[in-house]
């Protein structure tokens, strides 16, 4: 995730905002820029790569000055590139910006500004901010980020450099963190407390529309009228490797705390203005292009699997094209028909993952087109595939993924209704209906993370057993994948996930008295035939954990405990029945005391075959 930081004060700005970006290194980042006004101009240096790179570029003239803004950048529109790093500027040089989260409207924000003469670098989202802060600038620099902001839609944080106020840096946040560190005649802004620790651990925390105006002796912070904010110190007491975990204890939970953002950021300009379309300017398909195909493949490895047997399920429920979906590793081995009448569709977090991108290079050899769902910009897969659509969750550092799955589901579900409007086989209004209750999802996932106390006793209690199954049917069977894999990785519990309507073929023969089985019964299809299957391991005396959505009060009759998740459609309900399988998992771990972050064996980014 891209980072920031600013420096105002005494001291030669280059130096903290070179040691602050470098504490944020952990969090993933493609290249990286610091602008420093010099007494004269603002002078800004970037570059691709990492840090040392910046580092190279700058070591015989290291920008001089004692005000500055820094980035690491993770990048989202445009690939990593010299220009595409921030700071960004306007026209003249004048006005620099730092931005971590997404302009919704940029487009439509430079086409305008092009029309009035603006020239553009970057391929990004955030210098149409350098350029409209230039284009609605009347001397007061306060005034002229106030009128920015409310022009701009999205999810950002920001700081902004002015030429003609260089006493001053400004920020603002929405929906992203930002945090300002008090120093004695210097004070340092950040996206994230590890940057600033070893400088101060004296805080004011930004919320959501406020805007400071921070002085190397002063600080006025106000909210969106423009009224003066009186805000409290925030003393730090985390050490740094807590702070780099924004407090949580590893950083599998900080993603799992970070799917409503990921979710929002993944929708965030794929949703039409009038809210009842979902838009793709990625993709700009049309009848004859879908028409071409007689078969769709959805092609990866492990979560990113699972995530495509619910990709399959919703594009043959709302699209109706069938498709068939593979592990990368056996597909690429087993002569795949494909040919230039088949859409190959490969999902991957790293972008990286060996036996994904050949299964891609060998389907493209055979005529296919290809379609990549990818975390990274500019990943092998990213550059590999004819088209790209990206999830925005930020960099997944945890090995076991968990914020990538729940924005793969929300990315194919989108691309589902967008398939089913240019195919026709929904009408309009069940579009905008199934366009509505998507834009809940990040709100009731926020709902399913705040009690998580019955969780912990669950996995408390059955932490210690030797085998757990999953159990469910339909959609709840691909979640049920998902949840096993998660404990395995994790707890080294051995987990099993069971499409209920199996058991009696098998399976059932080792679920005897206190074996845990986690049921998920959330699709009213098959409600009736999933409870019988409940029935069925009961009847074995197995301590049952049932998965439900809210308001179904019928399944705590036949289960020992049951976890609500909040009451959605159902093809949207795994979005939000994955995030307590994910939080059991992460508990189990910690109760048997495993190395949550780094389990036994596993790599992130698996690039070996
Ligand atoms: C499990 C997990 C792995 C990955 C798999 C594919 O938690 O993270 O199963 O999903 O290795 O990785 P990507 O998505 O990077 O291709």
């Amino acid at each position: 995730m891209c980072g920031i930081v600013g420096y105002v004060g005494d001291r030669q700005a280059a130096e903290f905002l070179l040691e602050g970006l470098s504490k944020l290194e952990y969090r993933g980042y493609d290249s990286a820029g610091i602008a420093v006004y010099n007494g004269e101009n603002i002078r800004v240096e970037k570059c691709v790569g990492r840090l040392a790179a910046l580092r190279e570029k700058i070591k015989d003239d290291v920008p001089q000055g004692t005000i500055g803004i820094g980035h690491t950048r993770w990048a989202t529109h445009g690939r990593p590139s010299d220009v595409n790093a921030h700071p960004h500027t306007d026209c003249s040089g004048d006005f620099v910006v730092v931005h971590n989260g997404i302009i919704e409207n940029y487009l439509a924000l430079k086409e305008a500004l092009i029309e009035k003469g603006h020239v553009f670098k970057s391929e990004t989202d955030t210098e149409v901010v350098a350029h409209l802060l230039e284009e609605v600038y009347n001397g007061d620099f306060e005034e002229s980020v106030r009128e920015v902001l409310r022009r701009i839609e999205g999810s950002y944080s920001l700081v902004f450099m002015c030429r003609q106020h260089p006493d001053r840096l400004i920020c603002t946040k929405q929906d992203n963190p930002l945090v300002i560190g008090l120093g004695d005649g210097e004070n340092f802004i950040a996206s994230d407390i590890p940057a600033i620790i070893n400088r101060t651990r004296r805080t004011y925390i930004l919320n959501d529309g406020e805007m400071a105006v921070v002085k190397k002796d002063a600080i006025e912070i106000t909210n969106r009228k423009g009224e003066l904010v009186t805000k409290k110190v925030f003393e730090v007491n985390w050490n740094a490797e807590a702070a780099e975990k924004g407090g949580f204890e590893h950083f599998m939970l900080k993603e799992i705390h970070e799917q409503p953002k990921a979710v929002r950021d993944t929708m965030s300009q794929r949703i039409a203005k009038d809210g009842k379309r979902i838009v793709m300017s990625e993709l700009k398909w049309n009848a004859d292009f879908l028409n071409n195909f007689n078969k769709v493949y959805i092609v990866a490895c492990g979560t990113a699997y699972h995530a495509g047997l619910v990709g399959k399920f919703y594009i043959e429920k709302l699209a109706r094209i069938p498709v068939e979906v593979d592990v990368a590793s056996e597909f690429r081995y087993r002569d795949p028909i494909v040919d230039e009448n088949t859409l190959l569709i490969v999902v991957s977090q790293s972008g990286e993952t060996s036996d994904t991108l050949a299964a891609l290079k060998e389907s493209k050899r055979r005529g296919a087109q290809t379609l990549a769902l990818t975390n990274v910009v500019g990943s092998s897969i990213a550059r590999e595939a004819d088209q790209v659509l990206y999830t925005w969750a930020g960099p997944e550092i945890a090995v076991a993924s968990t914020k990538a799955y729940t924005t793969q589901l929300i990315l194919f579900f989108m691309l589902a209704l967008y398939m089913a409007e240019i195919k026709g086989t929904l009408p309009d209004d069940e579009i905008a209906h199934f366009v509505s209750m998507l834009q809940q999802v990040p709100a009731q996932i926020s709902e399913t993370l705040s009690d998580v106390e019955p969780i912990k006793t669950f996995a408390k209690q059955y932490g210690f057993n030797e085998d757990v199954f999953y159990i469910g049917r339909s959609l709840d069977y691909d979640v049920a994948l998902e949840g096993a894999l998660k404990l395995k990785e994790i707890s080294y519990i051995h987990a099993e996930a069971y499409a209920a309507g199996e058991l009696k073929h098998g399976t059932l023969a080792l679920i005897v008295e206190g074996v845990p089985v986690i049921a998920l019964a959330t699709q009213k299809s098959v409600y009736e035939k999933t409870l019988s299957n409940i029935k069925e391991v009961k009847a074995r005396d197995a301590v049952v954990i049932g998965i439900a959505a809210a308001g179904d009060e019928e399944l705590e009759k036949y289960v020992d405990h049951v976890i609500h998740v909040p009451e959605t459609d159902e093809l949207l309900i795994p979005i939000l029945t994955v995030v307590p399988l994910q939080l059991l998992a992460y508990y189990a771990a910690i109760t048997r005391g495993c190395d949550v972050d780094k389990p036994r064996n596993l790599a992130k980014s698996v690039t070996v075959e």
